[in-house]
């Protein structure tokens, strides 16, 4: 056992301190605590431990809201306030620029919502073989059963013991990957605007007696919708996708654009944040040639086109392009293209770009589309990332040719380690 005093925050905001002259990573510990902790990994540079017992605790500690709390995985960061949830997200995107990029500049404060739980509005369950739903147990593949998640919107919560209860009143099992026994593998549900939507994944075709499902879905006094995604591989792929009950997308106003949600659309978890994120690029982007790459279903795309002579919005999914084709039609915005293809592949058709807005899953931006936009080099980069590290990373290479005038992180999922940075670059 070693004792420990904890001077600072690591890259998945676990506490850090320093014995034997080694770094000691010890998640849940907080920042001027005096910890006993056990290492359960040795490295040449640094050990991780586990933390045994708090001497001397932080008055930032506070008592996790979750049941699930460190057995889920989801929220990592639980255990602090949360103006101790900004100092270690602060923490973790300036260790990442430093680290990564060498950059040492501003980093604003991290942005803050309202909603600090009950903000997602889309969780996808797993189901066990009892036919509850839940989650996996953090790294690992072991099912937890879920009464209630923090995080996920209070209507998306009632809905899981209707959900069941029906399971339970039909003998419908959450499938076995290794028996292949069972027919439910897992449940989507995304609320918007009032509107349930309801995705089974699983080896059945049909849902039986969903009336009794509808019956206890009533309750719930919002619309809803339900589909079955039928998919008879080993895998949670969607497959083909059947019509229920109920209405068939969700339509709203998102960021003055007339929307719809279905099954298969991506959406950002967190809209109150989504909307200071979508409001700061709109105020920042410049120029009249504009390119959202890693567009989504172009929601992003549809409001700059309002400000801009035209956008090409590029996504690799056809479906989130052709939700995005259709939004744009329904809003008669006539100066905005969507093409359906690889970043890059893509960004070489297009000659002239004054401002590119990139917004690229986890791992970044692939070296090659890096090297496209450094040949085209626009006036004006737009950087939206949820991974810090690859983030900077790329700030790097870009960096040659561009000054960093702005790195503003939000707080998408807060109770978590995850932050959602935004990076303005101007050509030198
Ligand atoms: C973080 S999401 C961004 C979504 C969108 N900007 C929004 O605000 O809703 C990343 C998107 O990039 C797409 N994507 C991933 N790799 C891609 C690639 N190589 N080329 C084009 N799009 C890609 C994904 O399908 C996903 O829709």
């Amino acid at each position: 056992m070693k004792n420990i005093d904890i001077i600072r925050y690591g890259a998945n905001g676990e506490g850090v301190g320093v014995s034997d002259e080694k770094i000691v990573f010890i998640p849940y510990a907080l920042c001027g605590e005096n910890v006993d902790a056990k290492v359960v990994e040795e490295n040449t540079h640094f050990e991780v431990a586990q933390l045994e017992k708090i001497n001397k605790a932080s008055l930032s500690r506070v008592e996790p809201v979750c049941p699930y709390f460190k057995v889920c995985g989801g929220c990592d960061i639980m255990h602090a306030s949360i103006s101790e949830q900004k100092v270690i997200k602060q923490q973790i995107v300036q260790n990442n620029l430093k680290k990564y990029a060498n950059y040492n500049g501003k980093i604003q404060s991290l942005v803050v919502g309202d909603n600090l739980l009950n903000y997602r509005n889309h969780i996808t369950f797993q189901v066990n073989e009892n036919g509850t739903l839940g989650f996996y147990e953090k790294d690992s593949h072991k099912f937890l059963e879920i009464k209630e998640c923090k995080l996920a919107n209070k209507v998306i919560n009632n809905s899981i013991s209707f959900i069941n209860s029906y399971f339970f009143d039909n003998k419908l099992k959450g499938y076995n990957y290794k028996t292949k026994k069972g027919e439910i593998k897992q449940v989507d549900l995304k609320f918007v605007n009032d509107c349930l939507l309801i995705t089974f994944v699983g080896v059945v075709k049909e849902l039986p007696n969903i009336d009794n499902l509808l019956v206890r879905l009533n309750c719930l006094n919002v619309k809803y919708g339900i589909y079955i995604s039928y998919n008879d591989k080993n895998s949670t792929i969607y497959g083909e996708l059947k019509h229920i009950s109920g209405i068939k997308e969700i339509e709203y106003i998102d960021q003055g654009i007339k929307c719809f949600v279905s099954p298969f659309s991506f959406m950002q978890i967190n809209a109150e944040i989504k909307d200071k994120i979508y409001n700061k690029i709109y105020e920042l982007v410049n120029g009249d040639i504009i390119v959202d790459a890693y567009c989504g279903r172009g929601v992003l795309s549809c409001k700059l086109a309002k400000k801009v002579k035209k956008v090409y919005g590029i996504e690799i999914v056809s479906s989130a392009i052709y939700d995005a084709q259709q939004i744009a039609k329904n809003n008669n915005i006539k100066n905005v293209e969507f093409l359906c293809g690889d970043i890059k592949d893509m960004l070489q058709d297009i000659k002239k770009i004054d401002s590119i807005i990139l917004d690229p899953p986890r791992k970044g931006c692939e070296k090659q589309v890096l090297e496209t936009i450094m040949e085209i080099l626009p006036n004006q980069i737009i950087y939206l990332s949820c991974a810090s590290n690859t983030l900077a990373r790329d700030l790097k290479i870009l960096s040659e040719n561009y000054d960093i005038k702005l790195v503003e992180p939000y707080d998408m999922f807060p109770q978590t380690k995850h932050i959602e940075t935004l990076c303005l670059l101007e050509k030198k």
